[in-house]
C-alpha cells in the first residue's frame, strides 16, 4: 500500500440530511463537506444537536444522506452497507458485550470476518498490549472500570485495522482526571496505529489539545475547518470566535486598508489596526480580540484607551478584568497573576487599555 495511499482517507461531499417531515422536520446536516486525510486526528467540534453523530453515522453507513456522497479514497461508498465499510465506531456508551471476557470482546469483529484462529489470538494479544489491558484479558467486561471499558472498546474497534476509526464523544462519561488521561491515550493510539481518527466532541479545549485539524459545526452547518491554531487565532466568524475560547467583539468602520491590515475607527473614536483575513475590507465591520491579548497600563499612558475596571474576578492563575472604555464599549482582559499574588487591578480603578500587535482580527461573518 505504501506510496499508493490516496491524499484523502474519507470525504463527505455536500451531505444533507433531513429527519421527519412537515412541522417535525429537522435539517440535521445542510450541505456539509469535509476531507479527512490518512493518519490524521480529525475532530468534529460543536454544541449538542449540531449534527456530529449524524455525520459520523453517515460515514459509518448507518444513515443514508438525502443528497451528497461519502467517499473512501476515490471510491463512492454512499450505498455500501456498514459491515462492508472499512470503518469502525466507538460509541459514547462503548457497547461492549457484558457477558463476554475482555479478550472475547476484542476477538469478536475478527471472528465475524472469519479470520483464522491463530491470527485472531495474535491480534487480540497485540491489541490488548496496545491499550495496556493484557492483564485483564480474561476478566468479564462488567467487572472493569469505565476507562478500562473504553480501552477494550478501542482495542475491539482497532483490531480489524480499519481505514478510519470514528469516535462519538467517547470521553463524555469520564471524570475530569480520567478524561485528561484518556485524551493522551487516544493521541498515542492514533500516532501508533497511523489510522485516521474522526473524533466528535463538544469540548473546545479537548479539540484544541488533541487534533491535527478541527471541523467546527453549528446547526447542521460546517462553519470552519483548520488546524487548532487556525481556528483559535483566525476564527472565520462570530460563532467560532465565541465558541472556541473567549473573545471581545467590537463594531467599527474601516478607515484605510494597507495589505492585509485595516485601520478601524471604533464608535468611541479610537483607531485600532486589525488583520482582515477573509473579511471584506470596507464599511462597518466586527473585529475580535482575545482577552489574553488585552493589556492594561496606567491611566493616561499615551496610545492607550481610557477605561474603568467594572469587575475583577480572581481565578488562580489569572484575573478576568471586566472593563468599560470611556466611549462605552465593554471588554474583558485576562491578566496573569504575579508570583506575589493578587490582582493588580480592582473594581473602580482607572486604567489605559491597549491591544497586542496583531491581536485584533476582523470577522468575515
Ligand atoms: N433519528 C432521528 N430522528 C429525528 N431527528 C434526529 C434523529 N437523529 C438526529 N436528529 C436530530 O438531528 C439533529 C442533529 O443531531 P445529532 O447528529 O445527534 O447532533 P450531535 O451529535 O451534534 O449532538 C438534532 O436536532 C437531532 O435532534
Ligand atoms: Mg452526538
Amino acid at each position: 500500500m505504501a506510496g499508493k495511499q490516496p491524499a484523502t482517507a474519507i470525504e463527505a461531499r455536500g451531505i444533507s440530511k433531513v429527519f421527519g417531515s412537515g412541522q417535525n422536520e429537522t435539517r440535521a446536516l445542510d450541505d456539509v463537506s469535509m476531507q479527512i486525510r490518512p493518519n490524521e486526528f480529525f475532530t468534529l467540534l460543536g454544541p449538542s444537536g449540531c449534527g456530529k453523530t449524524t455525520l459520523l453515522r453517515m460515514v459509518a453507513g448507518f444513515e443514508v444522506p438525502n443528497s451528497g456522497a461519502v467517499f473512501l479514497g476515490d471510491e463512492d461508498i454512499t450505498g455500501t452497507p456498514p459491515n462492508r465499510r472499512p470503518v469502525n465506531t466507538v460509541f459514547q456508551n462503548h457497547a461492549l458485550f457484558p457477558h463476554l471476557s475482555v479478550a472475547r470482546n476484542v476477538a469478536f469483529g475478527l471472528e465475524m470476518l472469519g479470520k483464522p484462529r491463530k491470527e485472531i489470538s495474535d491480534t487480540v494479544a497485540r491489541m490488548l498490549a496496545l491499550v495496556r489491558m493484557e492483564q485483564f484479558a480474561n476478566q468479564a467486561t462488567n467487572q472493569i472500570s469505565k476507562s478500562q471499558k473504553l480501552r477494550v472498546a478501542l482495542a475491539r474497534a482497532l483490531a480489524p485495522r480499519p481505514e478510519a476509526l470514528l469516535l462519538d464523544e467517547p470521553l463524555i462519561a469520564l471524570d475530569h482526571k480520567l478524561r485528561k488521561e484518556m485524551q493522551l491515550e487516544l493521541k498515542r493510539l492514533q500516532a501508533e496505529t497511523g489510522i485516521a481518527f474522526v473524533f466528535a466532541t463538544q469540548d473546545q479545549q479537548e479539540a484544541l489539545t488533541m487534533s491535527d485539524r478541527i471541523a467546527v459545526m453549528n446547526a447542521g452547518h460546517m462553519i470552519q475547518i483548520g488546524s487548532p491554531e487556525d481556528i483559535y487565532s483566525r476564527p472565520s466568524g462570530r460563532f467560532v470566535a465565541s465558541f472556541i475560547g473567549e473573545s471581545n467583539f467590537f463594531e467599527g468602520t474601516v478607515q484605510s486598508v494597507k495589505g492585509d491590515v485595516a485601520d478601524i475607527r471604533m464608535p468611541s473614536g479610537h483607531i485600532v489596526t486589525a488583520r482582515l483575513g477573509a473579511a471584506k475590507p470596507e464599511g462597518s465591520v466586527t473585529f475580535a480580540v482575545r482577552p489574553e491579548h488585552v493589556r492594561l497600563e496606567q491611566f493616561g499612558v499615551a496610545g492607550t484607551m481610557p477605561a474603568k475596571v467594572t469587575q475583577a474576578v480572581y481565578s488562580g492563575t489569572d484575573t478576568h478584568c471586566h472593563l468599560e472604555l470611556d466611549g462605552g464599549e465593554r471588554l474583558v482582559a485576562r491578566l496573569q497573576n504575579a508570583a506575589s499574588g493578587g490582582p493588580a487591578y480592582d473594581k473602580g480603578m482607572r486604567a489605559g487599555v491597549r491591544f497586542d500587535e496583531g491581536a485584533a482580527h476582523v470577522l468575515a461573518d
